[in-house]
């Protein structure tokens, strides 16, 4: 026997020690009168959950197993509440050799439960709401989340071509933009992103009408210095009082000034800037020119026309 002995590794000889123990507590639970052989042979039969339940109780569990009654109790949520171990692991090897159930047994009538791999994000079984997330991921998200994917087919951007955890790398956790990017002037914070910007159509810019106008300087230096130069009232009007809500928004002079002059002078000079300048510039009519001269280098984004 010596030889069939070294053969085993030492998890084997534990393992077969274990079940030995285990055997006898249910033989001494069930009243003793069956045989190791007789155990054994049983073992091969098909024998019904329901006729082993009694024999062994869930305090039983706990003189073997540590790791799963541990999790169980401390992070088990409804698996510890609904649930209890035997109403998943119906039976034991050696007499039942298949104890580990499929969720669907349990969970059925939603879409998220005709998902495959269940244990990819429920790795635990034992603390089922922890989840371990695979790198790749967006089809089993949207069984719960339709709306944002809706919005990033919609509003097409790079964002549109990324998995859903590329960004939510641990469920319910949302990243900073500037994880992944700069702003667009050096004191630009985190905060101050979602005040132009949704993660999930990144490109449709939408403002409020509080917005400071330093927000808008990284990109539109020439109008953010003009405006802070300038002498005349609209010196304290901001960026967004005049281009409201939606980015690129240009509005007329009139939408605010009515028609301030006698229709004759209209007639005649029918452009306001002829007289005013630009909005930005306002009345500095003189020498318009050498305002923007008198400025060091512009950084002004080379697609900004006019
Ligand atoms: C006397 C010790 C002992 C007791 C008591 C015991 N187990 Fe086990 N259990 C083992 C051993 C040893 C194994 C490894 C058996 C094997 O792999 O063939 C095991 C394996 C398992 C497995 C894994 C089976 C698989 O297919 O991988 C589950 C699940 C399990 N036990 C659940 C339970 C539950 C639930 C209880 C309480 C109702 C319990 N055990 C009580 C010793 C025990
Ligand atoms: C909601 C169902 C459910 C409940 C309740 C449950 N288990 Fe499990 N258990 C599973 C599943 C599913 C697996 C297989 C996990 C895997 O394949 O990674 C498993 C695996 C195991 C294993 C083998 C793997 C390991 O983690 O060691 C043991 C032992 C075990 N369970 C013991 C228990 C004990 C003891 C209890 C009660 C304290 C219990 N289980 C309660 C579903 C359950
Ligand atoms: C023996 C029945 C049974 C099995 C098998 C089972 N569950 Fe459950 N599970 C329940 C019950 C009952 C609840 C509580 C009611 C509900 O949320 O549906 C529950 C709740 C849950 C919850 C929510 C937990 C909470 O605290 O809110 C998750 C997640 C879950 N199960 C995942 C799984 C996964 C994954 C599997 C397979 C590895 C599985 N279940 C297998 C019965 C089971
Ligand atoms: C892509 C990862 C992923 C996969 C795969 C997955 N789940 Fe979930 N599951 C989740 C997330 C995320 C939640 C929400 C957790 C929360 O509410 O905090 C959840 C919640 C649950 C819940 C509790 C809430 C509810 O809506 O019922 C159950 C039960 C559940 N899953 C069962 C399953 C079953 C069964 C499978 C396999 C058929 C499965 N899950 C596959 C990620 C996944
Ligand atoms: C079974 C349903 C379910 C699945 C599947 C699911 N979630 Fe959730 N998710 C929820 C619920 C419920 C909440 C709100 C409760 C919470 O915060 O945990 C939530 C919250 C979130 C939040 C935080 C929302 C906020 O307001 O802060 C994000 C982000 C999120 N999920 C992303 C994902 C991603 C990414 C996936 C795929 C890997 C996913 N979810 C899969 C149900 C689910
Ligand atoms: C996990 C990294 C990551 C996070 C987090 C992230 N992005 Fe992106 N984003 C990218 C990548 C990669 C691109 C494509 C390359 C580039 O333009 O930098 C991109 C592109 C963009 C674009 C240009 C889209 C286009 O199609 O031209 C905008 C605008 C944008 N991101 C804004 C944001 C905002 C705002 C946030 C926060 C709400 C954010 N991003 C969060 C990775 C990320
Ligand atoms: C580029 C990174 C990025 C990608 C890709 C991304 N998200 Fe988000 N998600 C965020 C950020 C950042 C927020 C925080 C809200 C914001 O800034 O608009 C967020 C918020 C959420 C929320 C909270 C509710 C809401 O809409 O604000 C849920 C749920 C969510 N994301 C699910 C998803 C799902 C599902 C996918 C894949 C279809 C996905 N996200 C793809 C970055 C991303
Ligand atoms: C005042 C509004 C505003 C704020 C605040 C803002 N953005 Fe933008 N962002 C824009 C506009 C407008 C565009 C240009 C969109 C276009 O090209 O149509 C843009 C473009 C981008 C782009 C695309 C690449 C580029 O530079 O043109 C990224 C990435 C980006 N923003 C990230 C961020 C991040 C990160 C923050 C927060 C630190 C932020 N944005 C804050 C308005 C804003
Ligand atoms: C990330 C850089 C960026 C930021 C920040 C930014 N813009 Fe722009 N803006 C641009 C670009 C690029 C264009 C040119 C877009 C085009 O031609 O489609 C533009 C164009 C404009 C236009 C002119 C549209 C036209 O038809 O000529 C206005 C008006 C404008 N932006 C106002 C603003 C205001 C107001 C803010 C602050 C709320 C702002 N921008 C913030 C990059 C930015
Ligand atoms: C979104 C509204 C808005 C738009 C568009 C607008 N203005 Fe004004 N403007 C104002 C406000 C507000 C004042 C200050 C009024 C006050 O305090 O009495 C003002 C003041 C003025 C003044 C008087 C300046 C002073 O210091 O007394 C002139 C001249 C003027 N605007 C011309 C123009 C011209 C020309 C345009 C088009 C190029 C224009 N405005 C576009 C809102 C606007
Ligand atoms: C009083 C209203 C008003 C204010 C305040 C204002 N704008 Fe304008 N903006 C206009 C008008 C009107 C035009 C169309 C050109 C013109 O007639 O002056 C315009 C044109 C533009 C354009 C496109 C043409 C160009 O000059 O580049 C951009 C970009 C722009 N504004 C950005 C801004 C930014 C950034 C701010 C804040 C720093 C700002 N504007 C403040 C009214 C205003
Ligand atoms: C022929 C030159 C001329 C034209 C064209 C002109 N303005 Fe004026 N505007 C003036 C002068 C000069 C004043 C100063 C009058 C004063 O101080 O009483 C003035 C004053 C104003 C004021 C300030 C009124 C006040 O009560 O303080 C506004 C607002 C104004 N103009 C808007 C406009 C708008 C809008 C247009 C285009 C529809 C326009 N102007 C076209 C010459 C002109």
């Amino acid at each position: 026997m010596g030889g069939g002995m070294e053969k085993m590794t030492k998890q084997r000889v534990v393992r077969n020690m274990l079940i030995g123990a285990f055997c006898m507590a249910c033989l001494a639970t069930t009243g003793g009168s069956m045989t190791a052989q007789a155990a054994d042979k049983e073992a091969k039969a098909p024998v019904p959950a329901a006729a082993q339940a009694p024999t062994l109780a869930i305090t039983d569990c706990i003189k073997c197993h540590a790791q799963a009654p541990k999790d169980i109790d401390e992070r088990g949520g409804k698996h510890k509440t609904e649930v209890s171990c035997i109403d998943c692991h119906a039976g034991h090897p050696p007499n039942v050799a298949e104890i580990i159930p499929q969720c669907k047994q349990c969970h059925s009538g939603k879409s998220h439960y005709e998902l495959e791999g269940c244990l990819q994000c429920h790795s635990n079984p034992h603390a089922p709401l922890e989840l371990s997330l695979a790198k790749k991921l967006t089809a089993p998200c949207l069984t719960c989340h339709e709306e944002q994917k809706v919005q990033l087919n919609k509003f097409k951007s790079f964002h549109s071509s990324m998995d859903c955890t590329d960004c939510h790398s641990k469920h319910g956790a949302v990243p900073a933009c500037m994880s992944c990017h700069e702003g667009h002037t050096p004191d630009m914070v985190q905060a101050e992103c979602s005040n132009c910007h949704k993660a999930h159509m990144p490109l449709e810019v939408k403002y409020g009408k509080e917005l400071a106008s330093k927000q808008c300087s990284g990109c539109h230096q020439d109008a953010y210095s003009q405006l802070a130069a300038n002498k005349t009232k609209h010196h304290d009007v901001s960026c967004v009082t005049c281009h409201q809500e939606k980015h690129g928004t240009i509005p007329r002079c009139e939408d605010c000034h009515g028609v301030p002059h006698a229709p004759g002078i209209i007639a005649k000079f029918p452009k306001c800037g002829g007289c005013h300048s630009t909005a930005h510039d306002l009345n500095n009519i003189d020498e318009p020119k050498q305002a923007k001269s008198e400025k060091p280098e512009q950084v002004k984004p080379e697609k900004v026309k006019k």
